[in-house]
């Protein structure tokens, strides 16, 4: 029986990795359990898993959580202090790592630093503090698995070959909503459309994030962290069906791919379920439900996002974390109507050009230029 602690259970990677759980009763439980402010969501998922504890944002809401739930089964917490103590309870063997942005940085690390298995959702995490955060986890002996689906494929790809003989990591992008939209009519996309992604469905954030391939450029730097390549060796091709999850090219020519429907619980079930591999409840494969598969490379003009991840990778030091607090900024003032689609990757540009990059050794430099960073987007985007 493998214990389990969740950070963002009440999100979309949350909630589909307590749907591998409840699928495989007899191989995890659930001891820890963290969200943001759906209490109503959290008070069902405490009733059915029964945590040892569980963690909300605020005070409010877990006052709230306190009068509904059965305190003497399930202990409430709250707050930063409230996720890290169920990101490192003693029962964990593993803790999934699924809250969104920075704020699953810390937590994370709480994780990273109690020896845990991480089976990590929360790129972020990796693109504000790779270094550090890979550092803790190798000090402390635990795990890293990727859940993104493109990292479970290289994961799975390169176990087929040494490290030294891979010519490439092959990331596939879906290109998103505005895949063939021409850019000059990107200027008027409302969230609405921008929201709508034709093969995922996910949180806001990360589906912004994939239509301006912000989200590729983070997974580029995730693949550096998780796998130890550098940016020369990572290319992202389009794949408009996000069926080939990512592929390897290794010397000798052979490239491996992991294939799949997109639907997130498969790479769930095998970081969760790693080395075992667990019965999934999918429907068998056939010609049809694969369909024409098709690559492109990707337009750079169109998706300049990916073009500012990758020279943060090249420049290294506090530039990713700088991409990411940037992004975070950006994407919420698009959200709710501050800034055109457009105006989230030219406010991610300009606060990188005014960044001053340092080494990002340690966590609190981290989270000085992730600090920074936000509020130099802010004041551009109020002015
Ligand atoms: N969704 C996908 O298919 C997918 C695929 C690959 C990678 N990822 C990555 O997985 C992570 C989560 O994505 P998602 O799509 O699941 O996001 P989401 O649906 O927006 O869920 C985010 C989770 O984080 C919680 N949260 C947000 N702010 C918090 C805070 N300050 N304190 C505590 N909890 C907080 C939310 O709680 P409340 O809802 O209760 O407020 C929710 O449980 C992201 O890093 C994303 O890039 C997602």
């Amino acid at each position: 029986m493998k214990k389990i602690s969740i950070l963002g259970s009440t999100g979309s990677i949350g909630r589909q990795t307590l749907d591998v759980i409840s699928q495989h009763p007899d191989k995890f439980s659930v001891v820890g359990l963290s969200a943001g402010n759906n209490t109503e969501l959290l008070i069902e998922q405490i009733s059915k898993f029964k945590p040892i504890v569980a963690s909300v944002a605020d005070e409010e809401s877990a006052k709230l959580l306190r009068s509904r739930v059965n305190s003497s089964e399930t202990q409430i917490l709250y707050g930063q202090l409230g996720a890290e103590a169920v990101a490192k309870i003693d029962e964990a063997d593993l803790v999934v790592s699924a809250m969104v942005g920075a704020s699953g940085l810390r937590p994370t690390m709480a994780a990273a630093k109690s020896g845990k298995d991480i089976a990590l959702a929360n790129k972020e995490s990796l693109v504000i503090a790779g270094e550090v955060l890979t550092d803790e986890i190798k000090k402390s002996g635990g795990k890293l698995l990727p859940i993104d689906s493109e990292h479970s494929a290289i994961f799975q790809a390169l176990e087929c070959g040494e490290k030294g003989h891979v010519k490439q990591l092959i990331l596939t992008a879906s290109g998103g909503p505005f895949l063939n939209t021409p850019t000059d009519e990107l200027e008027d996309v409302s969230v609405e459309i921008a929201l709508n992604h034709p093969t995922w469905k996910m949180g806001k954030k990360i589906t912004i994030d994939s239509a301006t391939l912000m989200n590729k450029g983070f997974e580029v730097i995730e693949a550096k962290w998780l796998f130890g390549f550098e940016a020369d060796q990572i290319s992202v091709w389009i794949h408009p069906q996000s069926i080939v999850h990512s592929m390897v090219e290794y010397i000798d020519g052979s490239v491996i791919s992991q294939m799949g429907k997109p639907d997130m619980r498969i790479p769930i079930a095998f970081a969760i379920s790693y080395p075992e591999r667990i019965r999934m409840n999918c429907s068998t494969v056939s010609p049809e439900s694969f369909g024409d598969l098709n690559f492109q490379d990707v337009d750079l003009k169109q998706f300049p996002a990916l073009s500012l991840a990758f020279d943060a990778l090249r420049e290294g030091g506090t530039l990713p974390s700088v991409l990411n607090g940037a992004n975070e900024i950006a994407v919420s003032a698009f959200l709710s109507g501050q800034i055109k689609f457009p105006g989230i990757v030219s406010t991610v540009k300009k606060v990188m050009e005014l960044h001053d990059t340092q080494p990002a050794n340690t966590l609190e430099v981290v989270l000085e230029s992730d600090r920074w960073a936000r509020n130099t987007a802010q004041s551009l985007i109020a002015n």
